[in-house]
């Protein structure tokens, strides 16, 4: 028997912060050896809002390294870059084709990004989560490991795989696959550090508002020195009025690996002068082998490249095989 697919993937736009890490790599590493596992660094999702082709690139590099660096083994899992496997772009027209605009300007994100964009609102904005979909649905996906964030694209997809069966599949032989999201509940919403309503996000101005994966222990130590707290001594869990409280104590939680309960116990008579020096010396120790194996992995020559070029052949395999059954399904003449 087959081993049931995991298919995810994060942009290389910015810089790739704790709640990448919390929402994604770390839940992908965990699932790696009872899953067949595609990670892809979505580089044509990047380009939907504007973009400088040089850092593109550097930053398509770094993710990729990031992904090694965070667990993912090129052995296990086949890692690779979305525009090196053209079946995503072709698959995108063919689900372009049998989804409603309107399904696509009801998507929050999109909503959310066309108001910062203001008029230069491109056509791949309002395409994005179709192309989401074909990244999905072409590996015959079972489950999608993402952030809280991700869950209505994830619903798009499988009203995409749902409405394409019904017109060109058959009951028996549906030509893809339903995904389920698997979205944990740990870290499944880091906030801003400065301030807690708002998600940790690569698009905020102020680099005080989140950690960077390959930030410095002297970066990690300034940005938890500066982040925003309340005047109330005692820390707690939950309390809605303390936003930034509850995302610190988790933060601590998940980096500490200790129960909820033990944290709270522990740290119930805190003062934040007391706290901020343990979670940032528990951040800087957490982050720390992420640092070191991503320095390895950029500093040896060709490495990099040939996970790419080997997990670029591996997903085309894949995908490919997919690709091929749409085309037919849809009346496309086949050579
Ligand atoms: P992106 O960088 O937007 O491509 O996101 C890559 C992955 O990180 C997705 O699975 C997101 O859901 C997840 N993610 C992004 N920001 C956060 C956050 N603040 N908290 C938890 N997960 C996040
Ligand atoms: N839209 C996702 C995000 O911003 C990235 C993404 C693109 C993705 N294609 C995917 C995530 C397929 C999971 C599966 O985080």
């Amino acid at each position: 028997m087959s081993k049931p697919r995991i298919f995810s993937g994060a942009q290389p736009t910015g810089n790739p912060h704790l709640g990448n890490y919390l929402g994604a790599f770390r839940n992908w590493v965990e699932q790696q050896e009872a899953y067949e596992n595609y990670f892809c660094v979505v580089d044509l999702h990047a380009m939907t809002v504007p973009h400088d082709p040089q850092e593109l690139r550097s930053n398509t590099r770094r993710l990729a390294a990031l992904y090694i660096a965070s667990g993912i083994d090129p052995e296990r899992s086949t890692i690779f870059v979305q525009s090196q496997v053209s079946a995503h772009a072709e698959m995108t027209w063919l689900f372009n084709c049998i989804t409603p605009i309107n399904w696509l300007t009801d998507m929050i994100q999109y909503k959310e990004k066309a108001e910062r964009q203001g008029e230069n609102v491109g056509t791949g904005l309002l395409d994005y989560p179709v192309l989401m979909a074909a990244d999905i649905l072409l590996y015959q996906t079972d489950v999608v490991p993402v952030g809280e964030d991700q869950k209505q694209h994830l619903e798009l997809t499988r009203d995409i795989a749902n409405r394409f069966n019904h017109l060109f599949g058959s009951q028996e032989q549906p030509v893809f696959k339903l995904p389920e999201p698997l979205i944990r509940a740990e870290g499944k919403r880091v906030m801003s550090l400065t301030d807690g309503t708002k998600k940790m996000s690569k698009s905020d101005p102020s680099e005080l508002s989140r950690i960077n994966l390959l930030d410095s222990p002297e970066e990690i130590t300034k940005k938890i020195k500066r982040c925003k707290t309340d005047p109330i001594r005692g820390l707690e869990f939950d309390n809605l009025e303390r936003p930034e409280c509850n995302n610190l104590l988790g933060l601590y939680q998940i980096f500490s690996g200790k129960t909820k309960q033990a944290v709270a116990t522990e740290c119930a008579d805190m003062g934040w002068g007391q706290f901020k020096p343990l979670l940032t010396e528990t951040l800087i120790e957490g982050l720390k082998p992420i640092r070191e194996r991503y320095a390895e992995v950029v500093d040896t020559p060709g490495y990099l490249d040939t996970v790419l070029q080997q997990g670029s052949e591996r997903a085309a395999e894949a995908a490919n095989a997919t690709l091929h059954q749409a085309k037919a399904a849809m009346g496309l003449l086949m050579p």
